[in-house]
């Protein structure tokens, strides 16, 4: 029987690599113009990074870590997030003394155990984003504004919501609140929620069941709860969100699925995905740095998700394919095919994307897999056009042919053929 991926875990085809890459590329650059650097972190950290960070009531943590125990007998796991690995390693190298702010990203797989849907893996990709070293509401503002623009600069769009989830000083008001209104229908909501309603009251707010949710809606708000610094704070990242011209809707349901978060908090919702709208989401966390053993350092950040990018891209259509070869080589009798194998390492030591067949196929079926590789121009070198000191050059897109006068010396036969290439291409 032949073995198959896991559940959850899913390949990235050739097909489907352009439309990657494209997303990559675009949000790459917007990185540079913000001033972010990359920054790579492993895939496999201490399991107590993600309790102490995540959070022990969280979904992520009690249902859905792939933990496990090493050969060391350390308990490991791979991570289910980019942020708390980013702050250790921020920690541990010490970061901070590189300059006051630190922008970083990072882009890569990661893992959680849940019930796989469309645009649901076990394996994802996220592009994360984390400032560092600042409270500047404008910074939070700015975090928006990037995301913001890397959707449009992909051609995406999505609706920002906003909230805030107040600091240590005015949430235990809210918790109290929240709390007085769960009392009161605890025997109507899941297990869930009646075990997190004394643990972590917030987080049922998170909760996945409708029936849940159904309840909630009436239930007290947190930015009535903000305290004045935090106040203050918040309505200064809505005012320079409408100077950045980023629309967005106030959430103040929204909690995120995740313990650190502080103050601002957002998501970026799409309709277009079935149940899994969230194609991004982020917001300040200011004491975690300080909670994993750090300076008093301020923090905040998103994530994208890259397998709904791309589906919401794919459903759009028009996909960017990744180019292919600039030249198929075809040679036909053993001695051109000799010539052609040396002539297209010159080529590719020149900077070309060439591809030749070895498996000495025809010439019918050779022209047939410059076709199927979309190779942009055909070389065609046989015993003949050896003798006379040529080949013939044909355009794929035009279909025109035209014969080149090699070079009388081998060397230079590379450099000619670049040169007619550039040539037409520019025409
Ligand atoms: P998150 O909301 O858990 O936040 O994930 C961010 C994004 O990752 C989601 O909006 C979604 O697009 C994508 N995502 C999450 N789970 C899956 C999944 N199972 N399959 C496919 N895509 C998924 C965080 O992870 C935070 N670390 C974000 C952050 C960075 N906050 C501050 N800095």
């Amino acid at each position: 029987m032949s073995i198959k991926a896991l559940k959850g875990f899913k390949d990235i085809l050739p097909d489907e690599v352009g439309i990657w890459q494209f997303i990559e590329r675009k949000a790459r650059d917007i990185f540079r113009r913000y001033g972010f650097e990359e920054i790579k972190v492993p895939i496999l950290e201490k399991t107590e990074l993600f309790v102490r960070t995540i959070g022990e009531d969280t979904d992520i943590v009690e249902k859905e870590m792939y933990t496990f125990v090493d050969r060391n007998g350390s308990s490991i796991t791979m991570r289910p997030e980019g942020t708390a690995p980013v702050i250790r390693s921020y920690i541990e190298n010490g970061l901070f003394v590189r300059g006051s702010v630190q922008r970083l990203y990072t882009i890569g797989p990661m893992f959680r155990h849940e019930r796989p849907q469309k645009g649901r893996l076990r394996q994802f990709h996220q592009m994360s984003v984390e400032v560092l070293g600042s409270n500047s509401a404008k910074i939070d503002s700015e975090v928006m504004a990037m995301a913001w623009h890397i959707l449009q600069e992909i051609g995406l769009q999505a609706s920002l919501e906003l909230n805030s989830l107040g600091c240590t000083e005015c949430r235990p008001s809210f918790k109290e609140a929240l709390l007085g209104f769960l009392q009161e229908r605890l025997p109507d909501l899941c297990d869930d929620c009646q075990r997190r309603s004394s643990s972590n009251p917030l987080r049922v707010l998170d909760c996945k069941s409708e029936h849940c949710q159904a309840q909630y809606a009436s239930a007290p708000s947190i930015i009535e709860h903000l305290c004045g610094p935090c106040s203050l704070h918040f309505e200064e990242v809505k005012q320079t969100l409408t100077q950045a011209g980023v629309p967005y809707a106030l959430n103040p349901k929204m909690v995120r699925g995740l313990d650190y978060y502080t103050r601002t908090t957002f998501e970026l919702l799409t309709t277009e995905l079935g149940a899994q709208g969230a194609i991004g989401a982020g917001g300040r966390y200011d004491g975690l740095v300080r909670q994993l053993g750090g300076p008093e350092v301020t923090g905040i950040g998103f994530a994208m998700g890259m397998e709904r990018l791309v589906m919401l891209l794919g459903q759009k259509g028009g996909l960017e394919s990744v180019p292919g070869p600039d030249l198929f080589l075809i040679t036909l009798g053993e001695r051109a095919y000799e010539k052609g194998f040396v002539l297209q390492q010159d080529l590719r030591a020149a900077g070309m994307y060439v591809m030749m067949d070895h498996e000495g196929r025809s010439m019918k079926n050779q022209l047939k897999q410059a076709d199927k590789h979309r190779a942009r121009f055909v070389l065609l070198l046989g015993e003949e056009e050896l003798e006379k000191g040529e080949a013939a050059l044909k355009d794929m897109r035009s279909g025109e042919q035209e014969i080149c006068a090699l070079a009388p010396a081998f060397k230079n036969w590379a450099p000619v053929i670049l040169a007619k290439i550039s040539e037409r291409t520019k025409e």
